[in-house]
């Protein structure tokens, strides 16, 4: 799993059983406000270090196959010498208001419906390349392919130029009905078709490990490379969340409501993301509760700090927070909205704004949760995987929050397994991913929502989704 904070590296047995488990950091850069970027180089010695690392003391000549969940969006850029040209710009860089907006207004939304099933977001990969043909011209001219970040590493792996259905939905430049790249977009993006992946489903092979990439990682060159997933459809294949109907949240460095289906279709606002799936996206979720630990108040001790929110302080809190560190993306699609903490009085305790903080990231999670039921998607029940994912009380106020029974599965490493799990199924130890899936994925336990909480939690919501418009107008005026 190519995350945002680190690659998240995973070693399973062909039944399904994980080995091991080891993650690398790397640095996120944010050169300037609401930028985000990171160096595919970093990527690539932090995989190369951590599958030494994860294959250690095992044998590494029966490593079949490896495929990979990835951070979605981020445009890296090669020249003709498969020189990195600039680092990659992330799924949650807010660089391009006016590409956007260009995109959405003057090419209009209605095509860019037609062309591609959405319409633009900030962090979407078309509306960045036209960033950098408007801001870096020589950058633009030197480029011969363009990738997402996890099909870096495979191409470091493999030498083939590939990218699957789930994650090239989310590059604006594929007609994700029809499962092409569509012609219109790279006209518009003056991009020709050369420059773009080959497409291949997740669980297709697309080539074995070069020699140079078996000796640099210590495996050989019978491991097959299969094309892997976006990490928000990697977790719906780690979770189980497969088939029609199923729901998966992830609360990584994003917070990602994943609804699978087998009818493919579009909201009316585009507000929730048509992919091979669909699925509401928020910038900034499992990472406010990050900067708010480690950067505000200074502490890694999480749990600590979640002790004195105790079950009779659930639907009681007066302090609210908006969690748009990083502008946001659904349903609002603001680059420029930020974080606020309001309700404040001279009782509130640092508890309470760490609850407003957890709170704020279930009612934003709600936000497009309501867009699918308006939708008339009927969803009573959830997986749930990411970091977030592990504090008991942070399931509880989700449970309570979206009224849904939450399901805890065996390993909250939704995207590393589900990366695992699509090599399995590439290597031919399983028919199906939906194969895979039932014989893999083990729900441990279920947190059901509580009826008196669950309407506190509603009225408090509906409080909560006053804010957003209330404060909208004015983070234009306070933009940096
Ligand atoms: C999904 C999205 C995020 C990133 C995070 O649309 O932008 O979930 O994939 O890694």
């Amino acid at each position: 799993d190519l995350g945002t904070s680190a690659v998240k590296l995973l070693l399973m047995e062909a039944d399904g059983s994980i080995k091991n488990i080891v993650s690398k950091e790397y640095p996120l850069s944010f050169p300037n406000p609401g930028w985000s970027e990171q160096k595919p180089e970093d990527w690539w010695n932090a995989v190369v270090a951590g599958i030494k690392e994860l294959t250690d003391g095992f044998e590494k000549d029966k490593v079949a196959g490896i495929s990979f969940g990835g951070q979605m969006h981020g445009l890296v850029i090669l020249d003709s010498e498969d020189n990195v040209i600039r680092p990659a710009i992330l799924w949650n860089d807010g660089r391009t208001t006016k590409e956007t907006n260009y995109l959405n207004n003057v090419i209009g939304k209605d095509k860019l419906s037609q062309y591609t099933a959405n319409i633009a977001f900030a962090g979407f990969t078309a509306p960045k390349i036209l960033w950098v043909k408007e801001n870096e011209p020589k950058n633009f001219k030197k480029i011969a392919k363009i990738m997402l970040p996890k099909d870096y590493i495979a191409y470091k792996m493999t030498g083939v130029h590939s990218c699957d259905y789930s994650d090239a939905s989310g590059m604006l430049l594929m007609d994700v009905k029809n499962k092409c790249w569509s012609k219109e977009m790279m006209e518009i993006c003056d991009v020709k078709e050369e420059q773009l992946p080959k497409l291949y489903e997740s669980f297709e092979v697309t080539g074995n490990l070069t020699e140079s990439a078996a000796a640099e990682l210590g495996l050989t060159t019978n491991c097959k490379i299969a094309a892997g997933a976006g990490d928000n459809a990697a977790a719906a294949v780690g979770t189980g969340t497969v088939g029609d109907g199923g729901c998966n949240i992830s609360l990584g460095t994003s917070g990602t409501i994943f609804i699978s289906s087998k009818e493919f279709g579009v909201d009316k606002f585009n507000a929730l993301h048509s992919f091979a799936h669909a699925d509401g996206c928020m910038l900034s979720a499992a990472s406010c509760n990050k900067w708010w630990m480690d950067e505000i108040i200074g502490t890694k001790d999480y749990p600590a700090e979640q002790k004195p929110i105790t079950d009779d302080k659930l639907g009681e809190n007066n302090v609210y927070y908006l969690p748009y560190l990083m502008g946001e993306r659904s349903p609002h699609n603001n680059p420029d909205a930020r974080a606020l903490f309001i309700g404040m009085s001279m009782d509130t305790t640092r508890a309470d704004m760490t609850q407003a903080v957890l709170e704020g990231v279930a009612f934003a999670i709600r936000d497009s949760f309501e867009v699918a039921r308006d939708l008339g998607i009927n969803i009573t029940e959830t997986k749930i995987c990411g970091g977030g994912a592990k504090s008991p009380l942070w399931r509880k106020i989700v449970a309570n929050v979206l009224n849904i029974k939450v399901n805890i599965i065996e390993s909250e490493e939704g995207p590393g397994l589900g990366g695992a799990m699509l090599a399995a199924v590439a290597c031919g130890e399983y028919a199906s991913v939906e194969e895979a899936a039932a014989k893999i994925v083990k729900v441990i336990d279920s947190v059901e929502p509580d009826a008196a909480l669950a309407e506190k939690y509603d009225k408090k919501y509906a409080k909560f989704k006053q804010i957003y418009p209330t404060v909208k107008d004015l983070y234009d005026t306070l933009k940096a």
